[in-house]
């Protein structure tokens, strides 16, 4: 069975929907921002401060290396993940890609309720969550499915992502 594999911005979703789904479906859980901190004994944010971007873009690329190999596991990728074409190489040889999608006005909402991502610690957060995801648009579009989780709650993403799975015979009907 596929892994899947959940990508999008910053507050669409991406941890309260995979660590649901995995519960519903008996798959095991994996966080690669949190598997990045514990590897490397700090969060991501002291990582970006001490080392920049492009030191955490290394470790991310490793770890996606690493979990792509899993069977049956849901895995929540960080936003930037799509930006490096291996790492997508990788989780697709086994994964059905489902990228989530949210309105601007919902991911500053979901953001600024724990303020600790290094890319939005900046006034002008509109602005650059706006170019962030005009840049990105079309590496997240790329997806097996895509969904809008705007005005969803996690469970009915779940039962969407549950739904497709169902479709492509990688869960019992
Ligand atoms: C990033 C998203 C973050 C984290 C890092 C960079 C991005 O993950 O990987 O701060 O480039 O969009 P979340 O999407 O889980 O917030």
């Amino acid at each position: 069975m596929k892994n899947i594999v959940l990508i999008g911005f910053m507050g669409t979703g991406k941890t309260s929907t995979g660590r649901l789904l995995s519960s519903r479906i008996g798959y095991s859980f994996v966080d690669t921002d949190y598997r990045i901190e514990q590897a490397a004994g700090m969060t991501v944010a002291e990582m970006f401060a001490q080392y920049g971007e492009s030191y955490f873009r290394e470790k991310e690329t490793e770890m996606i290396q690493r979990v792509a190999r899993y069977r049956q596991a849901v895995i929540s990728t960080g936003g930037g993940v799509v930006l490096q074409a291996e790492n997508m190489k990788a989780l697709r040889q086994n994964g059905l890609i489902v990228s989530l999608h949210a309105e601007v006005d919902v991911i500053l909402e979901r953001t600024g309720r724990r303020n600790i991502r290094p890319l939005l610690q900046q006034k002008n957060c509109r602005e650059v969550v706006l170019e962030l995801l005009k840049s990105r648009r079309a590496l997240y579009d790329a997806a097996d499915l895509c969904i809008d989780t705007s005005v969803l709650t996690p469970l009915q993403v779940v039962g969407k992502i549950i739904d497709r799975m169902k479709k492509e015979g990688e869960l019992r009907a």
